[in-house]
């Protein structure tokens, strides 16, 4: 077993995580990323910024509060909201080349719950992967950081009730111990513990979990988010379909051709995200739920790129046809709690992006809110990790380790179970039965989706995402 010590750990390497690591120069990091996708690059949409014409800072805070539900922390929503015009005048300075018109100026779109145009992107609908290609740059050249592909974080080193380090392991199971006073997850979200969802495979909650036992206070965890529009296919792995298209005037309709937002909010096809989810959950229980946006007069090879490319993987033209969509979980609007510093319950324990909840987005994350987190967040933490003067923990030193994973084939149950109970629409009912499999189920995935059944079985009344039928 190999030993080492730095100053700042980080785990993830996704947009918080690089942003992180990049902010906290000249402090030596180490980055532990387990490879393979993750969120970010998968992001669509975009960045939301209040940059267009008759837009303020005000107008989005608003936005994000009436689409939280106003469970948000409404001074941090107005200080990370007020920061992203820095946030994207930041990114072009790495490297992010924004869509813009012939005369320069932004290109703006809207998404669910905006009230006008207001997301900035890259590559069209490619926003995420050009993020988080500009950030690999900068971090593969800065001299800082020492970054570790394709190890895992499974346990940390606490000294009485203080984090100290953090082990890793390399896919051929060797292990290092790295000893650190600050140590940051940067894990992403929960969606792969449900059977339909956007994320990757990987997200089932490990960061959330390490934090957990290591005796973190969790927020808000009844609080995932269903993106209306995955596409309906038979994989593991839902394609999104961005919302940026109904933006652009794509409709959703049913079987016949009907409306499917129509009667049901002012906003219609663009209302929040958790209300139109929710109608294509119940709409698709008797037909199927289609997206059309073969009216759009856009140029799809610019403007949605990746959608096309999805849909031609599954031999389908959106340009031609309707595309059959489903609701799956999307983002966590729960986690570890936070401040705006990222700083955890727990003494030298951070958390930060999807993984941690500072009270950002309340009940339901407005539309491209996220990626924005991400590098606001990510940014303050990193310059605060700079700043820091070391803390060393005192006491008996004991390691809290993640444990054991659940087999494939249990995970594929317990993924089920979490459609069915804590999916779009809840009952106590299904709540309590999905406790119960939990419980019965011995690796640490079973324990990350127990605290989440039961955060949901407790919010006895409907609150933005969280829907609760036998109580709304
Ligand atoms: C989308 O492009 O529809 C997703 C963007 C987001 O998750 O905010």
């Amino acid at each position: 077993m190999r030993t080492g010590t730095t100053p700042v750990v980080v785990i993830g390497a996704g947009i918080a995580g690089l942003s992180t690591a990049l902010a906290a120069a000249p402090r030596e990091v180490v980055l532990i990323d387990p490879g393979g996708l993750n969120s970010s690059g998968l992001a669509q949409g975009g960045i939301a910024a209040a940059l267009g014409p008759g837009d303020n800072v005000g107008a989005h805070v608003a936005d994000t509060l009436i689409a939280g539900a106003f469970h948000n922390d409404s001074a941090i929503s107005r200080s990370v909201l007020s920061q992203a015009p820095d946030a994207i005048a930041w990114l072009e300075t790495i490297g992010v080349s924004f869509d813009r018109s012939g005369d320069g100026a932004l290109q703006l779109g809207r998404e669910g719950g905006h009230g006008l145009h207001r997301i900035v992107h890259a590559g069209g609908d490619g926003t995420g992967g050009r993020v988080v290609a500009a950030l690999r740059e900068r971090v593969r050249s800065a001299q800082h950081i020492h970054w570790c592909t394709g190890v895992d974080a499974d346990a940390l080193l606490m000294r009485g009730d203080a984090v100290a380090g953090v082990r890793m392991r390399d896919a051929d199971g060797t292990e290092e111990w790295i000893a650190s006073d600050a140590v940051v997850l940067a894990t992403g979200g929960v969606g792969a513990l449900f059977a339909r969802t956007t994320n990757v495979e990987s997200n089932t909650g490990s960061g959330l979990a390490l934090a957990m036992f290591a005796g973190a206070r969790l927020r808000d965890l009844e609080f995932v988010q269903f993106h209306p529009t995955a596409l309906d296919c038979d994989r593991s792995r839902l394609p999104l379909v961005t919302e940026a298209l109904r933006g652009a005037g794509a409709r959703l309709i049913d079987d016949r051709g009907g409306a499917l937002m129509a009667g049901h909010h002012p906003l219609g096809d663009l209302a929040p995200r958790d209300i139109v989810a929710r109608r294509v959950w119940e709409a698709s229980r008797s037909g199927r739920v289609l997206l059309d946006a073969t009216a759009l007069p856009s140029d799809w090879e610019r403007s949605f790129p990746t959608v096309l490319s999805l849909c031609g993987e599954l031999r389908m033209d959106p340009r031609r046809d309707p595309l059959p969509i489903t609701a799956a979980a999307h983002f966590h609007m729960g986690g570890i709690a936070t401040d705006l510093l990222g700083r955890s319950a727990v003494p030298n324990l951070h958390a930060v992006g999807e993984v941690a909840c500072n009270g950002l987005h309340g009940a339901n994350r407005l539309a491209s809110n996220s990626l924005l987190e991400g590098v606001v967040c990510g940014r303050h933490l990193g310059a605060h990790l700079r700043d820091r003067s070391p803390r060393k923990g005192r006491g008996e030193s004991r390691v809290v380790e993640r444990g054991a994973a659940l087999a494939p084939g249990a995970l594929t149950q317990l993924r089920r179970a979490m459609w069915n109970a804590a999916g779009p629409v809840r009952t106590a009912d299904r709540l309590r039965e999905a406790i119960d499999l939990c419980e019965r189920m011995p690796g640490w995935e079973a324990r990350v989706a127990r605290a989440l059944l039961v955060a949901a079985l407790r919010r006895t009344r409907s609150l933005g995402a969280h829907w609760r039928a036998d109580a709304a």
